[in-house]
């Protein structure tokens, strides 16, 4: 960074995982981080930390009045926002004929419509960061190597991430003129918190089937258990998405899309140059299908 007044990050679900080293590692590299969490012990714990510039905020991108409330102390502050980094999520797998539409509807508040409704209330606030820092200001947006490919099982989930990445292309070209630029960043398997959530998920789900439902999709759901376990042993640790982060941050003009893993880089490349029905019927296999 060169700037002699630190550039304000605004970075969510910061409570764990991707989030949470995300925020200390940028608090570090001299930004100025608003870490969003849930409840007060997570903001303790981020503070307890005592790393200059990182400012521990509550917001729930499911609530209007928390991101009103975020909105209004950041259109207080004369600087504006460098970047907002669109990182809190969370994932429901079932077999798509036993999806909960409960569950399914509240994954897509909070995986999307949370993530349009912050980006909307700041989008003001990154024009105020950009003219603020002399170049470009970055509206980051987190979605998954299933955010472009589609596994089975996990069907809402991935919906929630190809819509993530299909708004994200549209708001790249409606707001590149007004020097906001809008990145996707895409993990593959990353070790935190996710994967023994997946795991507790896929439990609800299978205990929520019907026992036609059970009888028919149990045994993939094991195979899906299988994978889930492997990723949270051999995933790829959460700083290189935080160093993914730094490096978009660090850009004028950083590309569009941005995959952290080699997991995520060699199934985006196969996913490119295999032909599709050759890729899918791997993907199929691999995941018990
Ligand atoms: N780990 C992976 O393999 C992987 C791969 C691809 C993409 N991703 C994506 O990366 C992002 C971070 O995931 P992670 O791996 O770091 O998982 P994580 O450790 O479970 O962290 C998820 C974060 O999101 C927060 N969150 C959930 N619902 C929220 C809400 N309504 N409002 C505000 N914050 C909320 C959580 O806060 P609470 O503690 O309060 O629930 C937590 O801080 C997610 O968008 C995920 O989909 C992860």
């Amino acid at each position: 960074m060169s700037t002699s007044a630190p550039l304000t990050v605004l970075l969510t679900g910061a409570s764990t995982g991707i989030g949470r080293v995300s925020a200390l590692h940028l608090a570090r590299k001299g930004y100025r981080v608003l870490a969003t969490v849930r409840r007060d012990k997570d903001a303790a714990s981020l503070r307890a930390e005592a790393v200059p510039g990182l400012e521990p905020v509550i917001v729930d991108v499911d609530k209007a009045e928390d991101i009103e409330r975020i909105g209004q102390q950041i259109d207080a502050e004369p600087g504006g926002l460098y970047a907002l980094i669109n990182n809190a999520g969370f994932n429901y797998n079932a077999p798509f004929e036993q999806t909960v539409e409960a569950r399914a509807r509240a994954m897509m508040e909070t995986n999307f419509f949370g993530l349009y409704r912050l980006s909307q209330r700041l989008i003001p606030a990154l024009r105020r960061g950009a003219e603020q820092a002399g170049q470009p200001s970055k509206l980051v947006n987190v979605s998954s190597i299933g955010g472009s490919i589609g596994l089975p099982w996990e069907s809402f989930y991935h919906a929630s991430k190809f819509a993530v990445l299909g708004l994200s292309e549209s708001l790249r070209n409606e707001l590149y003129a007004q020097n906001i630029r809008v990145v996707v960043v895409q993990p593959g398997g990353i070790q935190t918190d996710f994967m023994p959530k997946t795991e507790a998920s896929l439990q609800t789900a299978l205990a929520e089937m019907t026992p036609e439902g059970r009888s028919r999709y149990a045994k993939p759901l094991e195979t899906m258990l299988g994978l889930t376990a492997s990723a949270a042993k051999y995933g790829t640790p959460p700083v290189a998405v935080a160093k993914a982060f730094e490096r978009i941050l660090g850009r004028r003009n950083p590309g569009f899309r941005t995959w952290v893993g080699l997991d995520a880089r060699i199934l985006h490349a196969l996913h490119a140059v295999l032909p599709y029905w050759l890729m899918h019927a791997m993907l199929r296999r691999l995941s018990g299908a």
